[in-house]
């Protein structure tokens, strides 16, 4: 263990029953186990501990439910076809983590010794790795602050845990190509705010655009920049990929979008396909002039949840572009099954990606 402090283990005595099927919606269902870590200032982040899943007590003070000072985390746990358990690229999950606790004003955990709390959770946890296509075990680590306090500043105490949730498709309709709004009136982030760190109110912020857009008969929002309500951002559950006239593009990084993990991966995939990906500014207009020229060849949405999502129409201020018919593109569907054959261990892995 990289960290000085042992890991506790306490097994739980009551193994709940695992899902059926894997139709369950998208992280209604734990495990059996979960790990903890407390942090104090002048202590550090200690007592790591795998437990049995279950509430746990906070102070109504906890300053988590006053400021919302909290960061997460997303990632998977794949079976392969031999029933070996693989992570995709969990380091960069954890370096990320540190990153937005940086944002928040969250004190940093050591990467390399929560990798090795999370190997041993998932080792525990490791019959709940789903087999079936398209499956597999959603990790979401996350810190919350904990010290009860009503002053606006960073607390002096927090608390890490990781659950873990059996999934299969993030949105319901697995392949099938979604609906998405472009959203004009709301904002997700701005320059110099919170948009790159994985935090709660990054997305909660975002429900009421989502359920408007839900009444519509859209699955999700398509984000735009904040000042001008010109460029495209991000999706929020995803990063976006645009395939125009041949040329695959995507949203540049600019401090208000988030760093996906997925989104890098697919870059450096085309890449060594020898496919290079144009990350610059993308307008709406240029979506929406691409569209009328009949050259919005693909969309689709990356991330850990959502993994590939071919996005079918978008809809901008009463106007429908229908993408590919509804259906999903070749190379959507070629990076789908690429990414998921890698994370699965049915493709080769060429750039070492799975652990
Ligand atoms: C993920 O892809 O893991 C996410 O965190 C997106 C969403 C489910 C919040």
């Amino acid at each position: 263990m990289v960290n000085t402090y042992q890991l506790e283990v306490v097994e739980s005595t009551n193994k709940k029953d695992k899902p059926l099927h894997d139709q369950v919606p998208f992280g209604t269902i734990f495990t059996d186990h979960m790990f903890t870590l407390e942090y104090e200032e002048g202590k550090g982040w200690h007592e790591p501990k795998i437990v049995p899943y279950g509430p746990i007590t906070l102070d109504p003070a906890a300053m988590i439910f006053h400021y919302g000072q909290t960061v997460f985390e997303g990632m998977k746990a794949y079976r392969t076809e031999d029933g070996r358990v693989l992570l995709f690229r969990p380091e960069k999950n954890f370096e990320r983590l540190n990153l937005s606790s940086e944002r928040l004003s969250i004190p940093p955990v050591d990467e390399k010794a929560m990798l090795e709390y999370l190997t041993e959770l998932i080792k525990l946890e490791k019959n709940w790795v789903p087999a079936t296509q398209g499956t597999s075990l959603y990790i979401r680590p996350f810190i919350i602050s904990t010290e009860a306090n009503l002053a606006v500043a960073p607390a002096k105490a927090y608390k890490l845990m990781i659950i873990l949730s059996p999934v299969g498709s993030y949105f319901t309709g697995g392949l099938t190509p979604v609906i998405i709004h472009v959203e004009d009136q709301f904002t997700r982030a701005v320059k110099g705010g919170t948009g790159m760190a994985k935090t709660a109110g990054n997305y909660s912020s975002g429900y009421q655009a989502q359920a408007n857009a839900k009444k519509a008969g859209n699955a999700d929002v398509l984000w735009l920049d904040g000042i001008e309500k010109k460029y495209i951002e991000e999706v929020g559950s995803m990063n976006i990929f645009f395939k125009i006239n041949g040329e695959i593009v995507t949203p540049a990084l600019n401090g208000s979008i988030l760093n996906g993990i997925t989104r890098t991966s697919i870059i450096e995939l085309l890449g060594s396909w020898g496919i290079s990906v144009a990350q610059r500014k993308v307008s709406v207009n240029e979506i929406y002039e691409a569209y009328e020229a009949g050259q919005l060849e693909e969309v689709f949405g990356t991330g850990t949840a959502a993994v590939i999502s071919p996005v079918g129409e978008l809809n901008w201020q009463g106007k429908k572009m229908v993408v590919n018919n509804h259906q999903i593109g070749e190379l959507s569907q070629k990076l789908y099954d690429t990414i998921t054959g890698i994370q699965t261990g049915k493709v080769e892995d060429p750039l070492g990606w799975t652990v």
